[in-house]
C-alpha cells in the first residue's frame, strides 16, 4: 500500500471508530432532560424518558456529523448553533405517513364536504384546505386527488376555480419531499385505481403526482406554534396523528388556533387516537369519527 493509501485507510479507520462511538454514545439522563426541553420549547414537542433509546438512535447521525462522541458535547453544540438545533429537532420529528390513511376521513370528505366545495368554487368563492403537519406530502395529495375526482371529467370543476391546498410541516426535509411530489413504487401502492392511473405518472423508479394535483399544493415550511400566515378562512384542516406528540396545553392551544382559522361550517379532521380538548372543544360538533364541523352557533 502507498503511504497516501495507507493514511487514508487510517482515516477511514478513524472515522468508522468515530462513527461507533457516537452509535454508542450514552445519553445520560441531564442531557436527555436538555434535548427534551428544547424540543418542548421549539416544537412543543413531548418527549418521555420512555423515548431514551429512540432519541439516541435518531441523533447519532447527528453526531456523527458533526464529528462528536459524546452527548454533552452535542447538546453543548445545540444550545449555541441555532442551524444545527433546528437539524435536532427535524431529526427527532416522526414522518410517518401514507397515502389515503384513514380512508373513512376521506369518504366523509368526498361524500358530505366536497359537494359544498363545489358549491362554493361555482359560485366564484375561495375554496382553502390545509393539510397541517403534511410530512411528506402523501395526506395533501389524497386530498388533491379527492378534489380531481376519479378520471379527467370529474376534474373540470376545477378549471378556473379558486382553489388551493396548503401543505406545511416543521420538518425541511419533509416539506421539499412534499413540494418535490415524487414516491416510490411501494409508496404509491398505496394509491387506489383509478386515483392512481388518473392523478400520477410512471417516473424512473416511482411515480410523481400529476400536474393537475401538483398546481393545487403548496408546499411550505412552518411551525404550527409559530404565528401562522394565513389570510384566508379555512373550509377543510387536516391536522391528523400531529397532536399526539404534544401535550395536552399545546393540543389545547393549537386546536384553539385552527377553529379561529376555521371558516364557520368547516370541518377539523384530527388522527384516530386524537380528540379536541379546552376551548375547542366547545365550539366545534362532532360530524363523523375524529371529524368536527365548526358550529357557527355556538
Ligand atoms: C406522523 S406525521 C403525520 C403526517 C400526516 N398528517 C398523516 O397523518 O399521515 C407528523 C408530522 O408532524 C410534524 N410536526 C411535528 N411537530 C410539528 C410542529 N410543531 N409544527 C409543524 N409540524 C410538526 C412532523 O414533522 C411530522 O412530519
Amino acid at each position: 500500500m502507498s503511504p497516501a493509501g495507507g493514511a487514508a485507510a487510517a482515516l477511514a479507520g478513524g472515522g468508522t471508530a468515530m462513527a461507533a462511538a457516537a452509535q454508542n454514545a450514552e445519553l445520560t439522563p441531564r442531557d436527555f432532560a436538555a434535548i427534551a426541553a428544547i424540543m418542548q420549547s421549539d416544537a412543543r414537542i413531548a418527549l418521555s424518558e420512555a423515548k431514551t433509546t429512540l432519541v439516541q438512535s435518531r441523533l447519532a447521525r447527528r453526531l456523527r456529523e458533526n464529528s462528536l462522541t459524546r452527548y454533552s458535547d452535542y447538546v453543548a453544540l445545540v444550545q449555541k448553533d441555532m442551524a444545527e438545533r433546528a437539524r435536532m429537532v427535524t431529526a427527532l420529528t416522526t414522518n410517518h405517513t401514507h397515502f389515503f390513511r384513514e380512508p373513512h376521513h376521506f369518504d366523509h370528505f368526498r361524500s358530505q364536504v366536497l359537494p359544498e366545495l363545489k358549491r362554493k368554487a361555482a359560485a366564484r368563492q375561495p375554496v382553502r384546505i390545509w393539510s397541517a403537519g403534511c410530512s411528506s406530502g402523501e395526506e395533501v395529495y389524497t386530498i388533491a386527488m379527492c378534489l380531481l375526482g376519479p378520471d379527467r371529467t370529474s376534474a373540470t370543476w376545477l378549471r378556473n376555480a379558486d382553489v388551493r391546498l396548503l401543505a406545511t410541516d416543521i420538518a425541511p426535509p419533509v416539506v421539499e419531499a412534499a413540494a418535490r411530489g415524487f414516491y416510490s413504487d411501494s409508496i404509491a401502492a398505496a394509491v387506489p385505481e383509478p386515483y392512481r392511473s388518473t392523478w400520477m405518472r410512471a417516473s424512473g423508479n416511482g411515480f410523481v403526482m400529476a400536474d393537475e394535483a401538483r398546481a393545487l399544493v403548496t408546499a411550505r415550511e412552518l411551525n404550527l406554534f409559530a404565528a401562522w400566515p394565513l389570510k384566508a378562512a379555512y373550509d377543510v384542516i387536516f391536522c391528523r396523528n400531529v397532536m399526539i406528540y404534544f401535550d395536552d396545553a399545546a393540543k389545547a392551544e393549537l386546536e384553539a388556533r385552527f377553529v379561529e382559522q376555521l371558516a364557520p361550517g368547516g370541518h377539523l379532521y384530527i388522527g384516530h387516537s386524537e380528540r379536541l380538548i379546552g376551548p375547542a372543544a366547545a365550539r366545534m360538533r362532532g360530524c363523523g369519527q375524529t371529524i368536527y364541523v365548526k358550529d357557527p352557533a355556538r
